[in-house]
C-alpha cells in the first residue's frame, strides 16, 4: 500500500495520565527512580521506559518525536530546541576531523555557515555542488565523504534534490545522505526514497502558527540513540533540548497539518499559475516550467501538492524593497523572514535568509537581488488576494499598468 504520512498521524493514539484526548504534559526536568540500580540503568541506556533528565528525553518529547518519526516513516526521532539545533549534532555525530561533506550549494543560509565558516574549525571540509546533477555529486565524494546534505526543495531557490538517485550514490560509497525536507513535509517523504537521516525545522509548516522555534532528527534508533548517548551523543552534549510544554502544543498543531498543506499548495499553485502569465519570473516546482517538475511529481506523495513557497523575481532589490512594503501596507501578508505562516510572508533572502552566502556565491547559484520568496499562507479567497498583488505590481510598474 502506498505509504501516506497523514494517516500514519491519524492512527497515533496517545491517551492522557487521567484518559485526557491529548497526552499529558510532563512538567519536570528530573525523574525519580524506585531503586538505584535501575537509575545505573538508565544511566547505561539498558533501561527502556525509564526517564532521567529532560535533556535526554522526556515523555512529551517523546510523543512528538514518535508522532514525526510516523509521519517520515522512520524508526524514531528526535526533536531539538530548533532546526538548527537539529542540523548541527547530526552533521558534528556523523564526521570527525578529517572527513568530508558533499552539500547542496543551494541550502538555509544558517546550514551554509555552518559548513562554510564553523565546522572547519573541527578540520570538517564542505564541498558545495549543484545537487540537481548526479554525476557532479559523485565527481565531489572524496575517500574522506562521509556525508551527502541537501534540502529536498531548496532554501531560497526551489532546487529540487533526486532523493533516490542520491541515496544510490550513498549507498555505492558507504555515505549517510541526509535530507532537511523543512520545505516540503508529507508532499515528500524522504526516508521512504532512500534517505538515512531526515530532517525538519519544526519551526516552519510543521508548527505553522510561527510562535516557536523547533526541530527534529528522524532516523534509525540505532542513530538516535547515538545522538543521545550521554557520553558522547551531540544532541545529549550539546544540550539544544525543546521544552516540554512547547512539544506538547507543536504536537497538536501537527494533528491538522495535512488540513494546511493541501490550502498552501493550493494558494501557491493559484499564485505561480498567475504570476507566470502575467509575464513575471516565476519558480514554482508545481509550474511545467520548473526544471526539476517532472522529478518532484515522480516523488510527491500527491494528495499534498508542491507546497507553499514560490518566488519571483522583479529585477532589482529596490523594487524587491518597495514591493514587500506595499504588499504588508494593504494587509497581504509580513515582510519577515521564516515560512509556513498561515499568513503570507515575503521576504528578498539575498539580503536576509540567506545573506552568510557571499555575493559572488550568490550571482554564480542564480540567487538575484530581485529575488522575493514567498511562503503562501492559508488564505480563503486566493483570487482575491491576487487581485489585490496584482493592483500593488502594477502600481510599482513591476507589471504593465492596466489598459483600462
Ligand atoms: C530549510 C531550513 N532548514 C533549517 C532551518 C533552521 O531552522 P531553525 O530556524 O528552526 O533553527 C531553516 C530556517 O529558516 C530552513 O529554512
Amino acid at each position: 500500500m502506498k505509504f501516506n504520512p497523514a494517516n500514519t498521524i491519524q492512527d497515533l493514539q496517545y491517551f492522557g495520565e487521567f484518559g485526557g484526548v491529548n497526552p499529558s504534559i510532563s512538567d519536570s526536568s528530573t525523574y525519580t527512580f524506585l531503586s538505584a540500580k535501575t537509575m545505573f540503568d538508565t544511566f547505561e541506556g539498558d533501561a527502556d521506559g525509564c526517564y532521567l533528565y529532560s535533556r535526554h528525553t522526556s515523555p512529551s518529547n517523546l510523543y512528538l518525536g514518535e508522532a514525526l518519526a510516523a509521519m517520515e516513516g522512520t524508526e524514531t526521532a528526535n526533536v531539538s530546541a530548533s532546526g538548527m539545533g537539529a542540523i548541527t549534532p547530526v552533521l558534528l555525530q556523523l564526521c570527525q576531523s578529517g572527513d568530508h561533506i558533499v552539500s547542496s550549494r543551494t541550502i538555509y543560509g544558517g546550514t551554509y555557515a555552518f559548513l562554510k565558516n564553523f565546522t572547519p574549525r573541527f578540520n570538517i571540509e564542505t564541498s558545495f555542488v549543484d545537487i540537481t546533477k548526479l554525476d557532479v555529486v559523485e565527481a565531489a565524494i572524496t575517500p574522506n565523504t562521509k556525508v551527502l546534505y541537501c534540502e529536498s526543495v531548496s532554501n531560497p531557490l526551489l532546487e529540487v534534490a533526486n532523493i533516490a538517485g542520491l541515496a544510490r550514490i550513498a549507498k555505492k560509497y558507504n555515505l549517510q545522505l541526509v535530507v532537511d525536507n523543512t520545505f516540503s513535509p508529507l508532499s515528500i517523504s524522504p526516508a521512504k526514497l532512500g534517505a538515512d537521516v531526515v530532517i525538519h525545522s519544526l519551526t516552519k509548516f510543521i508548527n505553522g502558527s510561527s510562535d516557536t522555534v523547533g526541530g527534529v532528527v528522524c532516523g534509525t534508533q540505532a542513530f538516535i540513540d547515538q545522538l543521545r548517548n550521554v557520553n558522547d551523543g551531540a544532541s545529549m552534549l550539546l544540550g539544544s533540548t525543546m521544552d516540554s510544554l512547547r512539544a506538547a502544543s507543536v504536537l497538536k498543531n501537527l494533528r491538522t497539518l495535512h488540513i494546511r498543506m493541501k490550502q498552501h499548495s493550493h494558494n501557491a499553485a493559484y499564485l505561480a499559475k498567475k504570476f507566470e502569465e502575467d509575464g513575471l519570473k516565476t519558480v514554482y516546482p508545481g509550474l511545467t516550467s520548473h526544471p526539476s517538475h517532472e522529478l518532484f511529481k515522480s516523488m510527491m506523495n500527491s494528495a499534498y501538492g508542491f507546497g507553499g513557497m514560490l518566488t519571483i523575481d522583479v529585477g532589482n532589490i529596490d523594487k524587491a524593497n518597495e514591493l514587500m512594503e506595499l504588499m504588508q501596507e494593504r494587509n497581504l501578508g509580513y515582510l519577515a523572514v521564516s515560512l509556513g505562516f498561515y499568513k503570507t510572508l515575503f521576504s528578498a533572502p539575498g539580503t536576509s535568509t540567506s545573506s552568510e552566502i557571499p555575493e559572488d556565491e550568490q550571482a554564480e547559484m542564480g540567487l538575484t537581488d530581485g529575488l522575493i520568496r514567498f511562503s503562501i499562507g492559508l488564505d480563503d479567497d486566493i483570487e482575491r488576494t491576487y487581485t489585490i498583488m496584482r493592483a500593488c505590481m502594477r502600481e510599482l510598474n513591476i507589471l504593465q499598468p492596466a489598459l483600462v
